[in-house]
């Protein structure tokens, strides 16, 4: 059994003015907010799910984004309702949620 049954890595990457990235597409704060969302939903920690900061992912395009693991599952968002649906289905429920799901094709 791995150490933590979700792992989430979230793009907070900035870059130079004018270049597209994760942090100019509002990262921090869907970061910041699904911390505290898995937090009270009581699944933070060993066992549960943990949310960490990344660096660039090389999926810049479809920005802002993240991973979870260990299924691989690539999301884009745009709210924290979108960030609120993955706690709650995902990561609560084990049911990925297709529609926030980033196309195998986008990359950097
Ligand atoms: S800046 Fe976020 S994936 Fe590259």
């Amino acid at each position: 059994m791995s150490y933590y049954k979700h792992h989430l890595f979230f793009c907070l990457n900035q870059r130079e003015p004018g270049q597209d990235c994760c942090a100019n597409q509002g990262a921090q704060a869907a970061f910041d907010h699904c911390k505290q969302a898995v937090k009270a939903a009581g699944l933070a920690g060993p066992g549960g799910v943990r949310v960490n900061k990344a660096g660039c992912l090389d999926r810049c395009a479809g920005g802002p984004v993240a991973v979870v693991y260990p299924e691989a599952v690539w999301y884009t968002f745009v709210d924290n309702a979108d960030i609120d649906e993955i706690v709650e289905s995902h990561l609560k429920n084990g049911r990925p949620v297709e529609r926030l799901q980033l196309p195998p094709t986008v990359g950097r």
